[in-house]
């Protein structure tokens, strides 16, 4: 009986001797998760609270009539980011009162609005400054030296990640992959990419942004200098050289976005490493050199 016994014996003291919880939980980390510095409550502040009013503008009010107009009507609250969207241009951030209002044009429990913009890091829920840089920190980025970018934009700005000069001219914030990794290291400054920067060409776009903008009042981007042309004339400013483009916004030269290596877009800095021969068998190109 004794020895029938033993196995099952053996068996339940093993059990026992199992934790008696094993977490489901995997970690995914090797590192010691950041949390976001953001808060998804809303806290009143001098310039975000109830009191202040928002109303789209006559412009976008016609924006917003063309938004709605591709949706069903029962379902417009499909047009949530757009309409966020705006609202954040035309107020400079998307406060409390934005929100609202989205949320009563578009008939939704203004839950549903706060939401979508605590979910997405576009929306900005705090005042930005006139240029906000976002510095990628991702593992392509990172491997490129967007270290050194970090402590350039630190170095330059005298300001960390998630604060705004006392000027309010720049907001620098840290990021995640902002798909132009084969770019890398880039910064996003409001809503322009800048690509293959160093820590000398982003110190040197910084300070043409700021000379230009304090010349001009306005916020600076190619788009937003008055039709300023993105050409290589006349280039003088520090590193448009080696970009081979740029423009001139109130007499400074300003470097274009894009990247700064000398590359058009994102093609091999090497030039081509694959289908360098000549086509072989029926893969013949046209002779008449159209396609020259
Ligand atoms: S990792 Fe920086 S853009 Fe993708």
């Amino acid at each position: 009986m004794a020895s029938s016994l033993a196995p099952w014996v053996l068996r339940a003291s093993a059990r026992a001797a199992r934790p008696a919880f094993r977490s489901q939980r995997r970690q995914l980390h090797a590192s010691t998760p950041q949390r976001s510095e953001a808060i998804f409550v809303h806290r009143d502040s001098a310039e975000n609270n109830l009191k202040i009013p928002f109303k789209f503008n006559a412009t976008n009010e016609k924006l917003i009539e063309e938004v709605l107009s591709r949706y069903p009507s029962q379902y417009k609250k499909a047009a949530v980011m757009p309409l966020l969207d705006l609202g954040q241009r035309q107020h400079g951030f998307t406060s409390i009162s934005v929100m609202n209002e989205v949320a009563r044009l578009l008939e939704m429990p203004p839950m549903r609005v706060y939401e979508v913009a605590t979910f997405y890091t576009m929306y900005n829920r705090d005042p930005v400054g006139k240029f906000h840089v976002q510095c990628c920190t991702t593992t392509p980025c990172q491997l490129n030296g967007s270290d050194g970018i970090m402590k350039a934009i630190e170095e330059h700005l005298g300001i960390h990640h998630g604060e705004t000069t006392p000027d309010k001219m720049f907001t620098f914030t840290e990021v995640e992959c902002l798909g132009a990794c084969v770019n890398a290291p880039m910064v996003q400054i409001n809503d322009d990419f800048y690509e293959d920067l160093t820590p000398e060409t982003t110190k040197s776009l910084l300070t043409a942004l700021r000379q230009a903008a304090e010349k001009t009042g306005a916020s600076g981007m190619a788009a937003g200098m008055g039709g300023a042309s993105a050409s290589g004339e006349g280039k003088s400013g520090a590193h448009i050289e080696e970009q081979g483009r740029g423009y001139e916004a109130g007499g400074v030269k300003v470097p274009a976005p894009g990247p700064f290596s000398g590359r058009k877009t994102c093609e091999p800095l090497a030039g081509l490493t694959a289908l360098t021969s000549e086509p072989w068998a029926n893969d013949k190109l046209r002779t008449d050199g159209a396609l020259d």
